[in-house]
């Protein structure tokens, strides 16, 4: 039996409720919702309202649990280990749950409102406020204003609607990591400064040669944030996060190399070749990107800077100075273990998962960085034999953008190539290896455009029979036309 002031309460709620503008919107929005089959969503468990902004597909909640960074001897999860080895000491946040405000994500860093990454064709919205995290950036406000320790680092699962190839997936891991001083602590800047550069001396050395040619300040493609920093001050931040970060570099690359060597694969002579360049993050500034030259490539590995000070204001802690940087682990671990495709890293073939074995303890409710073992190897990755490729193309005409159903047909420009990519992965999953635009054309009279791609069918765990990879390309030809508005050809 509820009591009396049960009842009461729920009636004063009710009445209230009533009363109250946004509530008799909120209750009608329900209403109507549920009529028109706007459902809540459910993501690990908790239940979220769904709006005309919804684009999260089912294929990507279900990876939500997966949380390979924390997966005992998964090589996404031994990367985001080793890295943490190089930051012995610091605080580690490697549980926070990918549902996040869209202010988190993006207003909190001082994403303008028209950044392209707030799109719907890039971002997975579970409702127009709340996204799942494009990257780990979203949690830094919220863990400097938990203000636990001077350097953190929170590895997690980040979602973006992108691409299909072999090393892009729309679900990947990012390390996100900061180092600050509290000046309220310290009598003034030169004592600041004092503090930093003797820091820096305590960071370990390294013998690597590392192309660093622009000055750490440039009035106009790298500012200095005159208002808050003095230019010593940022300086020192700079070289502090530069050597940092420089370690982590030597680190991976020396266990990379030796793991191809110890698998016997050829391994090149010249020395490491590591180079900083200018970069631009609406978050830090200055802002730099760490590239290394891997098997004839410039690889970007990383973005960081200093960390810009209204961020550090806004999350409560003014005094704060310091620097802060982000990376992909999947890019790591794939040349680390030498995966050649990022599915692998989602296989749960053990033939796959079998091969690899963590040198650290497995403990992912630990909160502090740990040191790694004084000798270990990592063993690259042996490829089961590779089941053939099945190429199929599939070419449509895009929707005019006028059109005879009352302009209820999506647009020419509303189609995008992520949704194209998205309805091939919605279909396919995991058996499609390669999406591509092979040709593009427009009619010269009609002005009509076409678009033709070619999807390439492997799956990583067996042989996909004609039958199979025929079927799978009549429904996306049948998804296209359904879903995006287009005329196949
Ligand atoms: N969040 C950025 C990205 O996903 C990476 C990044 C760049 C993180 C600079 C940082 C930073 O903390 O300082 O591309």
């Amino acid at each position: 039996m509820p009591s009396a002031i049960a009842l009461s309460n729920a009636s004063r709620i009710t009445r209230r409720l009533r009363n109250c503008d946004a509530c008799r919107r909120w209750m009608v929005y329900r209403c109507f919702s549920q009529f028109i089959g706007l459902r809540d969503i459910e993501i690990d468990g908790k239940k979220y309202a769904t709006d005309e902004w919804t684009n999260t597909p089912s294929s990507i909640v279900s990876s939500v649990p997966r949380r390979l960074h924390l997966q005992k001897d998964h090589p996404i999860s031994i990367t985001r280990q080793l890295i943490e080895s190089r930051f012995p000491g610091y605080r580690t946040h490697n549980t926070l749950f990918p549902v996040v405000t869209v202010n988190q994500n993006f207003d909190s860093l001082g994403f303008p409102p028209d950044h392209p990454g707030r799109n719907k064709t890039d971002t997975y919205y579970v409702n127009k406020d709340t996204v799942l995290r494009t990257h780990t950036s979203a949690h830094q406000a919220d863990v400097f204003r938990g203000n636990t320790s001077d350097g953190f680092l929170i590895s997690a699962d980040v979602y973006r609607r992108d691409a299909i190839d072999r090393s892009h997936y729309p679900v990947f891991h990012q390390m996100e990591g900061a180092r600050t001083w509290d000046r309220s602590i310290i009598q003034d800047s030169k004592e600041l400064v004092r503090k930093i550069w003797d820091d820096v001396a305590q960071l370990p050395q390294h013998e690597l040669n590392v192309s660093d040619p622009n000055p750490p300040i440039h009035p106009e493609r790298n500012p200095l944030q005159s208002k808050h920093h003095m230019a010593e001050e940022a300086e020192a931040i700079a070289a502090h996060l530069k050597r940092s970060l420089e370690n982590v570099v030597v680190e991976i690359f020396a266990q990379a190399q030796k793991a191809q060597q110890a698998a016997g694969q050829e391994i090149s002579e010249e020395p490491l070749q590591v180079r900083w360049v200018e970069a631009y993050f609406p978050f830090t500034s200055p802002s730099w990107e760490l590239e290394v030259f891997w098997q004839g490539d410039w690889l970007e590995v990383l973005g960081c800077g200093v960390v810009k000070q209204d961020l550090l204001i806004n999350a409560g802690v003014p005094s704060r100075v310091g620097w802060a940087f982000g990376m992909g682990l999947e890019r790591i671990a794939m040349l680390l273990f030498s995966v050649p495709d990022i599915r692998l890293f989602w296989s749960q073939d053990p033939r796959f998962s079998s091969q690899f074995t963590s040198p650290f303890p497995h403990d992912p409710s630990s909160t502090i960085a740990a040191a790694a073992p004084s000798s270990f190897s990592i063993k690259p990755f042996t490829p089961f034999s590779k089941y053939p490729a099945a190429p199929r193309d599939v070419a449509f005409w895009l929707p005019s953008t006028s059109s005879s159903a009352g302009g209820r047909l999506p647009t020419a420009s509303s189609v995008h190539e992520n949704d194209v990519m998205e309805l091939v992965r919605e279909v396919a999953g995991s058996d499609v290896e390669d999406v591509r635009l092979v040709d593009e054309f427009t009619h010269p009279k009609t002005g009509r455009k076409s678009l033709c791609y070619r999807v390439v069918y492997r799956s990583l765990e067996r042989t996909l029979t004609n039958e199979e990879a025929n079927g799978l390309h009549d429904s996306i030809r049948k998804a296209l036309v359904e879903k995006l508005g287009v005329e196949l050809r």
